[in-house]
């Protein structure tokens, strides 16, 4: 069967990695989190004591740095691994998310990001959730989602994940830090977070997991209905 690219694209926190894996599962397609790139490129500028505003140092440094996946065997996850070594846990703490917004809004940044994440769904067959994904990384994806969610709900979902790995964080904090990040990311000159027009609008406010993976899902089989029904009378017409 033919198979596309789906891009889910959204605010921080409103399950678009939850529905985005359940979802590649699902179809047995490749599932790619680009945020976790942009986690990666922070972790590594802080690691080297990289200041944002050295641009020489961080084209340098880009070069430098190898951003891959690996998959875990026995949980089935793709893990997030930088030159060569898992880092999940390190690039989803707190002082990570404090930074990612500014490091994920340099030009340069975003240029080898999208280039990379081009290069992996080029072959199709690829769930990829992050900001641009519909608007710049594809933007002939065949299905595009762009999720959202209230802020003290995304606060509270992320809180829990953060107290499952042992990081205990109030929730003002917490909403603090995705109202400035959504600010930041929506506000950025560079392929700015915002909705693809032809991207269908995902309110997971009052959503169960299951019920925004079958959203996706019923999306994903209308679009290949017509692509397959376009693809028959394009022949039935030749
Ligand atoms: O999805 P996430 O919260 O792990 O993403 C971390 C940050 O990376 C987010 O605040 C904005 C940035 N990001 C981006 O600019 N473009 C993407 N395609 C994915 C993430």
């Amino acid at each position: 069967m033919r198979k596309i690219v789906i891009a889910i694209d959204g605010y921080s926190s409103c399950g678009k990695s939850t529905t985005a894996k359940a979802v590649a599962a699902e179809l047995g397609y490749a599932y790619i989190d680009t945020g976790a790139m942009y986690r990666a490129v922070t972790l590594y500028l802080l690691e080297h004591s990289i200041r944002f505003d050295d641009l020489p140092r961080i084209e340098q440094a880009l070069h430098e740095m190898h951003i891959t996946f690996k998959r875990n065997r026995k949980t089935g996850r793709n893990e997030l691994c930088l030159d060569g070594a898992i880092r999940e846990d390190e690039i989803r703490q707190m002082r990570i998310s404090n930074l990612v917004s500014e490091v994920s809004g340099i030009p340069a940044v975003r240029h080898a990001m999208v280039r990379q994440q081009q290069r992996m769904g080029r072959k199709r067959g690829v769930v990829m959730d992050g900001r641009d994904i519909g608007t710049t990384v594809f933007p002939d994806a065949e299905v595009k989602v762009f999720m959202t969610a209230d802020v003290l709900t995304r606060a509270l979902r992320r809180q829990e994940e953060l107290a499952v790995k042992g990081e205990q964080v109030p929730v003002e904090d917490i909403v603090d830090n995705l109202s400035k990040r959504d600010h930041l990311d929506s506000t950025r000159l560079e392929s700015p977070l915002r909705r693809a027009p032809d991207a269908v609008l995902l309110d997971t406010t009052h959503m169960m997991i299951d019920e925004q993976v079958d959203f996706v899902l019923e999306r994903v089989s209308a679009r290949l209905f017509s692509l397959a029904a376009a693809g028959w009378e394009q022949r039935a017409t030749q």
